[in-house]
């Protein structure tokens, strides 16, 4: 019998991502997501690309009453959870919208789930749980904590409740999927990460400063410990990112408890790399400016991804290359995002 998934933020980057995945997978796909960042017309595209169709419903996570009708509704087997906010910086001018949104859903997710008793749930935690891993490969056993930031820890509070409500019924199976740096696009160039304004991530900056929309990239710092200067990370393809999810879903059917799993390649790259890389890919030399460190920054931040390996039987597939391409192939097609 297939089985259904409940996919909230379905909508945004990680997630049209992640859906294309579950139907290409053979699981239906149910969405739940208000669009406040994103567009209806990438889940348009995904049912484009794998001829398969998924049920939309336009709302929020906080509407307890819309969950239960959706929970009655479809007979679902395990939810995956993306519906949040994300911005590292706009958190720190609104941390009530963060606490609220991100904790809110969550607990009405959660309360929504245990009346229909379903207790099978992916949440996307996030590598910024670690705060500074101090040049090491972060793995699971890692001190948390140390964030300087709401977003980051609403996600670490949220990782908290999580073992909480676990522990207070055991029937709950949970993976916390930590990921690290998700970059690029599905290769058709049809979906991909569409900011609102300008970009705060690396990857989606460089892009636009490559097709025009921006003048040149600034580098924030080049007198950090490591090999250039610049700040590393773990860069993690988005379609890689996106299997990862589909591979946690099925350890989660025999795996009862709760476990963070990381998922990065396990390889870092300096934010030089990352422009000289990009350059490769889009035939380009791009302008840029080593400008003052950003505040809240760690020097390094990459991922030991081996309980992934051992655990789901998944690790990442694309290399620093693949992820430029796709990123290109999808920002050249479409300069506008999903709006033209
Ligand atoms: P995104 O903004 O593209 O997707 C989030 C989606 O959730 C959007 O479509 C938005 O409209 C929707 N949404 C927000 N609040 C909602 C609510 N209350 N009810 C219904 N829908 C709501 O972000 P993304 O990059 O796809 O990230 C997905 C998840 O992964 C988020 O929880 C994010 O914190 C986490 N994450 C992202 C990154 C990253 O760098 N992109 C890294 C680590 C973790
Ligand atoms: C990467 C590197 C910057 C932009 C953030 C969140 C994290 C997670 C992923 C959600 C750093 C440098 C960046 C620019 C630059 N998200 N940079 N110029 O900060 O590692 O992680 O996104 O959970 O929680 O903190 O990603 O892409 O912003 O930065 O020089 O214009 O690029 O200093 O070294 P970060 P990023």
């Amino acid at each position: 019998m297939t089985s259904s998934i409940l996919v909230t933020g379905g909508a945004g980057y990680i997630g049209s991502h992640t859906c294309l995945c579950l139907l290409e997978t053979g699981y239906s796909v149910i969405v739940i997501d208000n669009l406040s960042n994103s567009s209806i017309e990438s889940l348009n595209r995904v049912q484009n690309i794998t001829g398969k169709p998924l049920d939309f419903i336009q709302g929020d996570v906080r509407d307890e009453t819309l969950l239960n009708e959706i929970f009655k509704k479809y007979s679902i087997d395990a939810v995956i959870h993306f519906a949040g906010l994300k911005s590292v910086g706009e958190s720190i001018v609104k941390p009530i919208e963060y606490y609220d949104n991100n904790l809110h859903n969550t607990l009405t997710l959660c309360r929504a789930m245990t009346r229909a008793r379903i207790k099978k749930l992916v949440f996307s935690s996030s590598a910024t749980v670690y705060g500074d891993p101090k040049g090491k490969a972060a793995n699971e056993q890692f001190p948390v904590g140390g964030i300087t930031n709401p977003y980051g820890t609403s996600k670490l509070m949220l990782e908290q409740i999580l073992t909480d409500i676990y522990r207070s019924d055991n029937e709950w199976n949970i993976a916390l999927l930590r990921y690290f740096n998700p970059v690029g696009a599905h290769a058709s160039g049809l979906i991909g990460e569409d900011p609102n304004g300008i970009p705060n991530n690396l990857m989606p900056y460089i892009s636009q400063v490559a097709v025009g929309l921006r003048p040149y990239l600034s580098v924030y710092g080049n007198d950090y410990s490591t090999p250039d200067g610049t700040g590393v990370r773990d860069y993690i393809h988005v379609m890689d990112l996106a299997k990862g999810h589909v591979a946690a879903l099925k350890w989660l059917t025999t795996n009862p408890g709760i476990r963070a799993i990381n998922l990065g390649t396990g390889v870092g790259y300096s934010v030089l790399d990352i422009l000289h890389a990009f350059e490769k890919a889009c035939g380009k030399s791009l302008p840029y400016k080593i400008v003052e460190r950003r505040a809240g920054d760690v020097a390094i931040c990459y991922s030991d991804s081996s309980l992934a390996k051992e655990l789901l039987g998944w690790q990442a597939q694309y290399n620093l290359d693949d992820m430029c391409k796709d990123a290109w192939h999808w920002q050249v097609n479409n300069p506008k995002g999903y709006k033209g």
